[in-house]
């Protein structure tokens, strides 16, 4: 299991990291205030060290004892790997998402299960990371799942072979484009597919579902996309369950993982979704 509990000492350092904005809004000085401050500190350093382990081994990490309802601590804590992003996290750094939010979108803001999927499938990059901060969690359920993409590839190549996981990377998967760089539209783009030493995948059933038939994909494309449904629909022992409780922070590689939701059980529930992109890879988009 993927945890790192911050410590007293922790909190009060990132308490101390977030007093150097008092006053400010968070935007992009603000953000690189808290950031070069908290680089200032070694054991929060130590603590952005582990989390990149875990996100590296695992596509997740979780963090417990995390200040979730203060926006100066998260971006400073959340800095230490990555840069957080409003652009496609409904133009804010924290949106909340509570199963009555009037601002809801999509299933995300209602009780209902969230199957396995990958966010921002909409960007020419998706973002890096979701993070989830838990103010409030219901009674039960509302589980988030996770599952590597390299676990998916393995149980597509034992499931549909070579030619099926092969087809898979082909760039001619439908997805809609919505990008402020790019423009809007439809984008063809690979589902699963090899990005150096990993796999990183794109995936919303639902939306594929809608637009394959519009594009005419050939047999084997079609074949391989039945076979990933099959897989993602039954990840058995790949998937990976936590149950977030309050001041828990869970953060999820968007590239190298996917994560579902089971449905909600009765009581309040809010969480504080975060996107961004890793450190490493800041310099995809101007922020
Ligand atoms: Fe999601």
């Amino acid at each position: 299991m993927s945890e790192i509990c911050l410590r007293g000492a922790d909190r009060r350092e990132l308490s101390e990291v977030a007093s150097v904005v008092i006053g400010w809004s968070l935007d992009g000085p603000s953000v690189e205030a808290l950031r070069d401050r908290a680089r200032k500190s070694e054991s929060l350093q130590s603590i952005g060290r582990a989390v990149r382990h875990r996100l590296r081994e695992d596509g997740y990490a979780l963090l417990r004892n995390v200040p979730c309802s203060e926006d100066a601590e998260l971006v400073a804590l959340i800095g230490l790997v990555a840069v957080p992003s409003a652009l496609g996290n409904g133009d804010t750094l924290f949106f909340d998402i509570s199963p009555d939010s009037s601002r809801s979108e999509d299933v995300s803001g209602t009780k209902a299960e969230f199957p396995l999927h990958t966010d921002s499938t909409f960007f020419a990059i998706p973002h890096d990371f979701l993070g989830l901060a838990c103010v409030r969690n219901s009674d039960s359920g509302g589980e988030s799942i996770i599952v590597r993409a390299a676990d998916v590839a393995e149980r597509v190549r034992a499931v549909g072979g070579d030619e099926v996981l092969a087809a898979l990377g082909d760039q001619v998967y439908p997805f809609y484009l919505r990008d402020p760089l790019f423009g809007h539209g439809i984008q063809l783009v690979p589902i699963l597919h090899r990005d150096g030493h990993e796999w990183s995948i794109r995936y919303r059933r639902d939306i594929l579902t809608a637009l394959a038939e519009r594009f005419d994909l050939d047999d084997i494309h079609r074949r391989a996309l039945t076979v990933l449904h099959e897989v993602l629909a039954d990840p058995g022992s790949f998937a990976v369950q936590v149950r977030l409780e309050t001041d828990e922070l869970i953060l999820i590689d968007n590239h190298h993982a996917l994560h579902a939701r089971t449905a909600l059980g009765p009581g309040e529930r809010r969480l504080r979704r975060v996107k961004g992109y890793f450190l490493e890879n800041s310099a995809r988009r101007v922020l």
